[in-house]
């Protein structure tokens, strides 16, 4: 049975990435779950997968060698899928350091602690072995022209302390990778949407403040480009990276799916209006009228666009969920999960949310 350990799995993509494995795999898996369980890590999202004897979980920081290395000891690892980190730029512009304690030190402890369970006395690897790194486009910076892409060759320039600690971490991975060998991969993805992400990020967020006829707070002009991608289609690259891929190679994945900010705010209007009947109270107030335009995130990157090119041509895969039914799956998801967006809005959210928006 090959072992998976995955780190950040109480997260949006890590929770998405679990479900997809178990509905794929079943029981020919194991997955370790090892989340320090931040703000943004949540059991709940796994309550369907808890009871399941091939799933554990392990409460650990990955910053903590000894609790990692202890882990790497007991369990005999095939595969590593490395998802945990500090994730939100308004959150990294506050507070960098937390994203170099994590993103950089974390994926140091982790390279690390994967290399001493692997390597042979020859300097060799046991054999089957494989650490997948998850990272983001923004570390190729921002776009100016619409017919500009991010290419696996695309320079880095990250903006934001998040996307420099991620840049920070990839060059980790990458000199791991050249010095010693170390088999792995670098998955480079653009936004991600779908159910259980922290209503920090823009969907959600405008989901539940248009259920809570709540203002929308716009960031600048409204017109910033990101390339959105149903959580399980990256779930499913990851793992096809994971089994197909060249090691050491790095893979851009993305779904060719550019949208404005503003765009994807008045699809969220219209499709909460189209889904919800016109008994529901809330729906008055769902209205284009809720959209206010606030202060700029500083340095905000104006556009991001991936070329999903090598991913398609080597492995054969492509985004398989069309936005227009992604969007819906995802707003029908939260409006059917009412009490897990109350959870995960009480206590903390409430001050994070004044603090950010002032609101
Ligand atoms: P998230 O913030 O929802 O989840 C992060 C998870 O990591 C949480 O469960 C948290 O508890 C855990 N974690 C944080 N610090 C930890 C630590 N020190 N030790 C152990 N666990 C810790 O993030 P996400 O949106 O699911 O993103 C997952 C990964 O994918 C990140 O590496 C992110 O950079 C990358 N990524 C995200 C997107 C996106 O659109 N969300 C796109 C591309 C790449
Ligand atoms: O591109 C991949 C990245 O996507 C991931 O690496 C990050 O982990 C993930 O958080 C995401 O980063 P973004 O900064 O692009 O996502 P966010 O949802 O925070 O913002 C999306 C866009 O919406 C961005 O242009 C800022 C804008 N925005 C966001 C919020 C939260 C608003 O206009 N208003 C808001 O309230």
């Amino acid at each position: 049975m090959r072992t998976y350990l995955v780190t950040g799995g109480a997260g949006f993509i890590g929770s998405n990435y679990i479900h997809y494995m178990f509905k794929k795999y079943g029981d020919s898996i194991r997955i370790i779950n090892v989340d320090v369980l931040t703000y943004a890590g949540n059991l709940e999202n796994l309550k369907d997968v808890e009871n399941r004897d091939n799933y554990i979980f392990i409460k650990a920081d990955i910053t903590d060698k000894d609790a990692i290395s202890k882990i790497f000891e007991t369990y005999d690892i095939d595969r590593v899928v490395h998802f945990a980190a500090e994730s939100h730029v308004d959150r990294s512009i506050k507070n960098p350091e937390v994203f170099v304690q994590t993103n950089v030190l974390g994926t140091a402890v982790m390279l690390n602690s994967a290399k001493a369970a692997w390597e042979l006395p020859d300097g060799g690897y046991k054999p089957d072995k494989r650490f997948l790194h998850v990272s983001t486009d923004e570390v190729y910076g921002s776009l100016t022209n619409d017919d500009e892409y991010f290419y696996e060759t695309t320079p880095y320039a990250p903006h934001s302390p998040y996307s420099a600690s991620k840049a920070g971490s990839d060059m980790l991975v990458k000199a791991y990778m050249d010095t010693y060998k170390f088999p792995a991969n670098i998955t480079n993805c653009s936004n991600n949407y779908g159910p259980y992400q922290f209503p920090e990020k823009l969907i959600p967020l405008m989901i539940n403040n248009c259920l809570q006829g709540k203002n929308l707070p716009v960031y600048g002009d409204g017109k910033n480009v990101r390339d959105w991608l149903y959580v399980e289609d990256h779930a499913k690259a990851i793992d096809m990276v994971q089994e197909q891929g060249r090691l050491f190679e790095t893979y851009n994945i993305g779904g060719h799916n550019e949208k404005q900010n503003i765009e994807i705010i008045n699809i969220i209007i219209e499709t909460l209006r189209e889904i919800l009947p016109d008994s529901d109270p809330r729906k008055a107030h769902i209205t284009k009228d809720l959209i206010t335009y606030v202060e700029d995130r500083k340095g905000h990157d104006r556009r991001y666009a991936i070329a999903p090119d090598k991913i398609g041509a080597e492995i054969g895969w492509k985004p398989e969920t069309m936005f227009k039914e992604g969007i819906k799956l995802t707003i029908k998801w939260y409006i059917e999960h009412e009490e897990w967006m109350k959870n995960v809005t009480s206590g903390d959210y409430q001050k994070y949310y004044s603090e950010m928006y002032k609101d």
